[in-house]
């Protein structure tokens, strides 16, 4: 019988100390150690999958090589039917990888990845869930609709028994839901907590590698909004996607936090509707899709999300306060980067908003913090305090600064083709953007300012 010894962990980073300590070392956190037991002389990972080769299969010991003789081949990379999803990858799946998405509980990871387990007609398919069971997952299938017959359900937890069962079934793409659920029998400690859920992402991780196989785990998001378990989570991944999104709306963001085979840029766009995720492969169209006529206190920015241009509404609500002091509230914008371009308003253009409550949305449940919205977020203001509606074919894309100029955004030629497709005629932008660009290649009138007074003046 092995001896049985116990570390402490920190529940936020995953350090480790011998003694319980009250303030993390390493990241700052206070009462974050919890104590596990951990199973010391039992060798870990490589026993749970094929002990005899190490990670990478070579058993040669490496020497250094010159770095223009290494040979350098493209990575084939199985495409899924998702072009979102192949594009948040950097151009599909990479064999051998371990793909992380994280995303708060109900945004709809299960949801995503099923679907994906449904889309990949060419492949076996193993979903493994630990949080549902067969009838649920099938129910869901349902609901998507056509159903890929060679997907496999596999609702286990611990990690030998799934090894042996993929050994048995020799699939082509692994789906584990979530890694939270499951426990190796290498660990004594339960089910989510930092040693398990190192360990089984080692044994994954190295599966994965040795066999060639890609594997796409789901992780769950605490409350501050980090990937519940250690850090060590997202550094042993190769790439780490979030699913994101305000649950009460329909829309959903899948980003790339980390890839090692791509750009960490990029931004998948979907819809949750009543059959599963649809993509979203024009954003602005839905985005703006509901605006009708010109009315007061609406502003459309050119925002950039990732790599992907979007144009968005900006909506404002300014009224006289009732009640002694003035609401400011703002939903999708930073309330204090809000603050700040009420302030810029109130002292360059002499506006009087210290008696207005001012509400600012953002259309569609998006978040943004492009600067380059700071414009419109100003100019939906104003047009709403004035009661007058910005003319319907004019869009922004400018920083305001705190001495009220109008600041250089960066990318402007992919927003004005963005405008420009979605029929816009006009743009304000800084006239720092203007210099050196070539204006009349694009067929929207670029209106460059230096002064926030200058748009303000121009809008209506
Ligand atoms: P789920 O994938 O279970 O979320 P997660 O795995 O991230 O916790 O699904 C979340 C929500 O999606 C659920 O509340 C119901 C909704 N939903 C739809 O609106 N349409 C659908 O077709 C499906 C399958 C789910
Ligand atoms: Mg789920």
């Amino acid at each position: 019988m092995a001896k049985l010894k116990t570390l402490y962990f920190c529940q936020n980073c995953g350090a480790q100390s011998a003694k319980w300590i009250g303030r993390c070392p390493s990241c700052g956190e206070w009462n974050t150690y919890v104590e596990e037991v951990i199973q010391k002389d039992e060798p870990t990972a490589a026993t749970a999958w094929k002990a005899n080769t190490s990670v990478g299969g070579t058993s040669k010991a490496a020497r250094p090589r010159v770095i223009s003789e290494i040979l350098f081949e493209e990575e084939p990379r199985m495409l899924t039917q998702d072009g979102e999803l192949d594009r948040v990858l950097g151009g599909g799946l990479v064999p051998g990888s371990l793909v992380l998405i994280g995303g708060e509980p109900g945004i709809g990871k299960s949801t995503l990845m099923l679907q994906i387990a449904m889309t990949l007609r060419q492949l076996k398919v193993l979903y493994v869930s630990g949080e549902e069971s067969e009838q649920q997952i099938k129910m869901r299938a349902e609901r998507l609709g056509e159903q890929h017959p060679g997907c496999y359900i596999l609702t286990e937890t611990n990690t030998q028994n799934i090894f042996k069962q993929i050994d048995q079934l020799q699939p082509n793409v692994v789906i584990v839901d979530s890694i939270q659920t499951l426990h190796s029998g290498l660990v004594e400690s339960g089910a989510g907590s930092v040693s398990q859920v190192r360990e089984c992402t080692q044994e994954l991780l190295k599966y994965a590698k040795e066999t060639g196989v890609p594997v796409l785990l789901i992780g769950h998001i605490t409350k501050d909004g980090s990937i519940a378990g250690p850090k060590i989570l997202e550094h042993m991944v190769d790439t780490v996607l979030q699913f994101e999104g305000d649950r009460h709306l329909s829309y959903r963001i899948l980003r790339t936090i980390k890839n090692r085979f791509g750009s960490t840029s990029e931004l998948g766009i979907y819809e949750m509707q009543g059959t599963g995720l649809r993509q979203v492969s024009n954003p602005s169209e839905i985005l703006l899709s509901q605006r009708t006529e010109s009315l007061s206190g609406m502003a459309i920015g050119a925002t950039l999300e990732g790599n992907r241009p979007l144009l968005v509404e900006v909506q404002a609500l300014v009224t006289p306060a009732t009640y002694g002091t003035p609401q400011r509230s703002s939903t999708g914008f930073d309330a204090k980067r809000l603050n700040m371009l009420l302030a810029v308003l109130e002292k360059r253009s002499g506006l009087r908003l210290g008696q207005h409550d001012v509400f600012l949305n953002i259309a569609g449940g998006l978040r943004l913090d492009d600067p380059a919205l700071d414009l419109a977020v100003c100019a939906a203001v104003v047009s709403s305090l004035n009661d007058l509606p910005i003319r319907s074919e004019m869009c922004l894309a400018a920083e305001v600064g705190l001495s009220g100029e109008i600041r250089a955004v960066s990318r402007l030629d992919q927003r004005l083709s963005e405008a420009e497709k979605l029929g816009f005629a006009e743009m304000y932008i800084s006239q720092f953007n203007a210099r050196g660009l070539d204006l009349s290649r694009y067929g929207i009138r670029v209106q460059p300012a230096s002064r926030l007074d200058e748009v303000l003046e121009g809008l209506f």
